[in-house]
């Protein structure tokens, strides 16, 4: 079971190190059993080595080790933080900063080559569920161009962007069956879902078959929420 906190474009280098403090506090205390991943804003990484319940994650890097690309961070920037797992392919990032699928294999072909483990997006629009099933997994599937499904330290997060910060939901029979539809082909690689996980919800989509973990943003930024989102969980 993964469970992973995306903090977007929240908290600063000083909340987060409150934050997993208090989140590694907690794990002490009570060991979730399971994978913990949180993803701060690039320039709140810390030492990902420091901690030792908590995996620290990358939201965002160019496919390269270093070199001319104003304002964006490398491998090289990435290592001497210990980063070793990253996200690809979210939809804001797809949306807003208009990553194509082709920069997006790019990114990931990029960070298989680090051995990095990476959380892969995919998720559709709204007008794209209102099609039905058939026009959700064909587009869905095209989310997969260019990438190595084979890749072994891959885990595959559905986020339907129409459920992403609205406080909506996807239904728990609709997720589950996009997540079988995904188990089906992807086989062994963990499937998380994502888009208004909460509290009252956690329980029923971590108990579908399918499923093997939670990307959670909204409900995650505060640390004694995402330590109750664990303690779900753990049972
Ligand atoms: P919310 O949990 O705020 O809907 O965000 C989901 C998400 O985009 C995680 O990557």
């Amino acid at each position: 079971m993964i469970l992973a906190a995306n903090f977007k474009t929240n908290h600063t280098r000083k909340s987060t190190a409150a934050y997993l403090e208090a989140l590694e506090l907690f794990l002490d205390a009570s060991p979730a059993g399971c994978d913990i991943r949180v993803y701060p804003p690039l320039s709140a990484l810390l030492r990902a080595d420091l901690y030792s319940h908590t995996k620290i994650g990358a939201q965002n890097f160019y496919p390269a080790i270093e070199g001319a690309y104003t304002g964006e961070v490398g491998a090289a920037q990435l290592n001497e933080f210990d980063i070793k797992n990253v996200l690809i392919g979210h939809s804001e990032r797809r949306a807003l900063l208009k990553e194509t699928q082709e920069f997006i294999a790019q990114k990931f072909a990029f960070a298989a080559t680090q051995g990095w483990e990476i959380i892969y997006c995919i998720g559709e629009p709204k007008d794209v569920r209102d099609s039905g099933f058939e026009a959700v997994a064909e587009y869905l599937w095209g989310e997969f161009d260019g990438i190595d499904i084979s890749y072994d330290k891959l885990a595959v997060a559905y986020e339907p962007i129409w459920a992403i910060g609205t406080g909506v939901s996807a239904e728990v029979q609709d997720i589950a069956k996009v997540l079988d539809m995904l188990k089906d082909k992807l086989k062994d690689t963990p499937l998380l879902y994502g888009g208004s996980v909460n509290a009252d919800n956690l329980s029923s989509i971590i108990s579908l078959k399918s499923c093997d973990g939670a990307l959670i943003g909204g409900a995650a930024l505060d640390v004694a929420n995402f330590c109750k989102l664990i303690q779900i969980a753990q049972k």
